[in-house]
């Protein structure tokens, strides 16, 4: 084999395990997109590779390591892929998350996950979050959960600490998960983006994670997730899924309680515990009403999850 088609073998390999763990495009200087765009001289010293390839070649990607299966079929769901804004990346060598297997020992799989965790910690992917962050919020709880959390991003309290959910809205979802019998170190508990968006000083609150953002954060994710293997995920809020799925406007309102699918793994969308403290600053009926939309998700994950339901359980935040 020559070097050339063995080269072409690596840079195609190296494309597909990327994809395989969700990254949609590869950042190239100016210099190298001029190079690929010219008429091709080699084809003249290499005529067995006609006609060139454009795009990524054809060739099966391999899927990314497999997940537990569902119990029913599952509508199919937009890709990570599909996002409109490219990531907000710097050109110098975003790390590249390799696939991971999926029956790594719990030893094997505690420090895939610790050298993942290293490496988000490195990440200066998004300069201007690497200069405002305090810390990057990586995730927390069983390494072998059944069920996983996803939120948007960390807020202020959680780029001081270190630990996703751990402010206001954090103290709701770990009532949330209390409510199903489960403490935060039976769960996994993460965000789309690991670093809190920065915001300006005369501004209030938190900013929401920009899509490019979520992009170029996202392999993280793909990787805990496949490590971990969650049975079910939980995508907190429109952002999360917005980030998840790659998708530009998610519709939590309508999408909320309705099983989605991601790689293989059932989620399950509701609303974000800061938009039900939202709800109940307004009036407390309506933040009555939207925990318990929230808890009718949260019964239908149990449900998935085989977990027992007392009587009690299935009636929290119902009137009367
Ligand atoms: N909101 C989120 O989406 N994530 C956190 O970690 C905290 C607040």
């Amino acid at each position: 084999m020559s070097a050339y088609v063995q080269l072409l073998d690596a840079v195609i390999k190296d494309l597909e395990d990327r994809k395989a763990v969700g990254e949609r495009c590869v950042v190239l200087a100016p210099e190298t997109l001029n190079v690929l765009s010219a008429p091709l001289a080699l084809s003249r010293t290499h005529a067995a590779i006609q006609p060139r390839p454009t795009a990524i070649p054809a060739r099966p990607a391999p899927v990314a390591a497999p997940v537990r299966t569902a119990a029913a079929p599952l509508a199919p769901a937009p890709r990570a892929g599909d996002l409109q804004s490219p990531p907000e990346a710097k050109s110098a060598n975003p790390p590249a998350p390799r696939p991971r297997s999926a029956n790594l020992s719990p030893a094997d799989k505690a420090s895939a996950l610790a050298e993942l965790r290293n490496r988000a910690l490195a990440c200066e992917q998004c300069p201007h979050l690497f200069t405002s962050r305090k810390s990057v919020v990586f995730g927390v709880g069983d390494l072998n959960a059944q069920l996983m959390f996803v939120g948007e991003a960390p807020g202020a309290d959680e780029d001081k600490q270190g630990e996703p959910f751990v402010g206001a809205a954090g103290q709701l979802l770990t009532k949330i998960i209390t409510a199903m019998s489960q403490t935060r170190q039976t769960v996994y508990i993460a965000n789309v983006l690991k670093c809190r968006p920065d915001t300006q000083p005369s501004e209030r609150g938190n900013r929401k994670p920009r899509p490019g953002e979520m992009a170029t954060c996202l392999p993280y994710l793909l990787e805990q997730i496949q490590l971990i293997q969650p049975r079910v995920i939980v995508a907190l809020g429109g952002t999360a899924v917005e980030g998840l799925f790659g998708i530009a406007e998610a519709r939590i309102t309508r999408q909320r309680g309705n099983w989605m699918d991601f790689r293989g793994t059932p989620v399950m969308p509701t609303f974000h515990p800061s938009y039900v403290l939202r709800r109940e600053a307004e009036e407390a009926d309506n933040g009555r009403a939207t925990k318990r939309q929230v808890w009718e998700d949260m019964l239908q994950v149990m449900e998935r999850l085989q977990m027992p339901i007392s009587e009690k359980q299935r009636g929290f935040f119902l009137k009367g």
